[in-house]
């Protein structure tokens, strides 16, 4: 029998994603020097992001994390479930939401319109991995580790049925 790891394709390497999120770092510190943010995680596919971003950020900020359901097995499930909410309080603060991938943006859409009810100053949006080509949305993503086709990936974090978020590259499953 064939084990999943046997059907992985390198997509980025861990270097590969140190060197970009390295970058992002640099221009979300040049840009938010001074603004004290609060980076919101968006667990759980996004925890090694984000401990690898903060690390890159060379200004002063806080963090928080949110959880939700959308997804079962490689399909989105179309409802999203809140099921942590932030502890912080984000009014008339400057919000970076971290999210691992950004694929039919229904989460991203549903965790900024909540967000944007609790009166913060701004809210970016910093994605891992975004597929342009099955994303609906009407606004901008501020900072985009990678632009990817419409494939399944895992690892860094990201899951297939719960595994695999452990790799410290990422993979799509051929
Ligand atoms: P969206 O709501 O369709 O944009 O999907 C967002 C969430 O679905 C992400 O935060 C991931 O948890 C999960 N997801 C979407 N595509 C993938 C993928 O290719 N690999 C692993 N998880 C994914």
């Amino acid at each position: 029998m064939r084990n999943i790891t046997d059907n992985l394709e390198l997509l980025y390497s861990a270097s590969e994603i140190r060197k970009r999120i390295k970058t992002l770092g640099a221009l979300i510190s040049k840009k938010y020097d001074k603004k004290d943010p609060i980076f919101i995680g968006v667990l759980n596919g996004s925890f090694i992001f984000m401990a690898d971003l903060l690390r890159s950020i060379s200004i002063e900020c806080e963090m928080d994390f949110i959880k939700v359901r959308s997804y079962s097995g490689q399909k989105s499930s179309g409802t999203i479930q809140l099921l942590k909410d932030i502890s912080a309080d984000v009014k008339d603060r400057d919000i970076i939401l971290v999210e691992d991938i950004i694929d039919t943006g229904l989460t991203i859409k549903f965790l900024r319109n909540r967000l944007f009810g609790s009166s913060p100053k701004s809210i970016a949006i910093a994605t891992l991995l975004f597929k342009p080509s099955v994303a609906e949305i009407d606004f901008d993503i501020d900072y985009i580790g990678f632009e990817i086709p419409q494939e399944y990936v895992v690892g860094y974090g990201l899951d297939y049925e719960q595994k695999l978020r452990h790799l410290d590259g990422l993979y799509c499953i051929k």
